[in-house]
């Protein structure tokens, strides 16, 4: 049965057809209608996403839950990624989310991976080195999602500051008619950037984690001293907890092509605590003397 749409109450629909067909007529309203894409396991995180969305007036707000296969590959966490649906739909109820699109990988996948949509260049890099399918699973999932929803706007975070960059390109190359909107990273009050991966974190391990965001703050700190000191600081952190297996820490421009050595950077790092492993990023800017997206200490 198609379900009801109750404004503001988080409607849940499953099927591609019913959420089409509600967001295109939302659509013919001339009211904005603002995707929210997650792999639920919400956090106050995806909140703000919401709450994001919400500013933008007249927004119909549309969260997806959907944990994608195709961004996962072999031995990653798929199975184990925490799936908790029903508590999702409660904090989207609570906060006043209009609607829920939670579809099952049939629903999304009927015909199995067919066809995908891969990355240019910036997919291949940082993430895209230990994680090389990772973005063609996650532009083919937005892609879709972009299409089923009708949405004229959506929401990421920069927590995953690599994925918002690839999605942007893609909108840019595929002329797609939505406005990807970046929204702040949301941190625990120690610095810990949230993240449904957070979970798995024994809490020795979350004490380790927060080398993560300390290295990046200790970074930022130095942006005064120019991009070598920056790099050299927050690998200092880094290298004093040696059982922080660090992936990569990169300093890039806001784009991940060359440094701005006068400009706006992000520094980011990916490092395996204990099985887990977490991503983070903080905006650096050599024009200014101000730290931007700083983790609070
Ligand atoms: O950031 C995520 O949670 C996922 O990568 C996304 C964008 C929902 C696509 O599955």
């Amino acid at each position: 049965m198609t379900p009801t749409f109750q404004p503001g109450q988080a409607t849940v629909y499953n099927s591609v057809q019913d959420i089409a067909q509600l967001t295109r007529a939302l659509r013919k309203t001339a009211r904005p209608v603002v995707l929210v894409p997650t792999m639920g396991a919400l956090h106050a995180g995806h909140i703000s996403l919401v709450k994001a969305a919400q500013r933008i007036p007249g927004a119909v707000v549309i969260v997806s839950i959907f944990v994608n296969p195709l961004q996962f590959a072999e031995g990653e966490d798929l199975d184990a990624y925490p799936r908790t649906l029903e508590a999702d739909v409660e904090k989207l109820r609570a906060a006043g989310a209009d609607a829920v699109f939670a579809p099952s990988p049939r629903e999304m996948y009927p015909n199995g991976p067919r066809t995908v949509i891969h990355p240019g260049q910036v997919g291949t890099i940082l993430e895209g080195k230990t994680r090389p399918t990772h973005f063609a699973g996650v532009l083919t999932v937005v892609n879709k999602l972009f299409h089923i929803t009708n949405c004229s706007h959506a929401i990421f975070g920069e927590k995953d500051y690599q994925q918002l960059i690839v999605i942007q390109q893609m909108v840019t190359d595929l002329n797609l008619d939505v406005q990807v909107i970046g929204a702040p990273i949301v941190r625990e009050n120690d610095g810990l950037a949230l993240s449904s991966r957070n979970t798995y974190l024994s809490e020795t391990e979350r004490e380790l984690a927060l080398t993560l965001s300390a290295a990046l703050t200790s970074g930022a700190y130095m942006a005064g001293q120019g991009p070598d000191a920056v790099v050299a600081a927050a690998r200092a952190v880094i290298d004093s907890v040696p059982e922080i297996e660090l992936d990569y820490l990169e300093l890039a421009g806001p784009q991940l092509g060359d440094v701005d050595p006068e400009g706006a950077n992000r520094l980011l790092v990916a490092a395996r605590v204990g099985a887990t492993r977490l991503i983070d990023n903080i905006g650096i800017d050599f024009g200014s003397e101000e730290v931007t997206g700083e983790p609070r200490a």
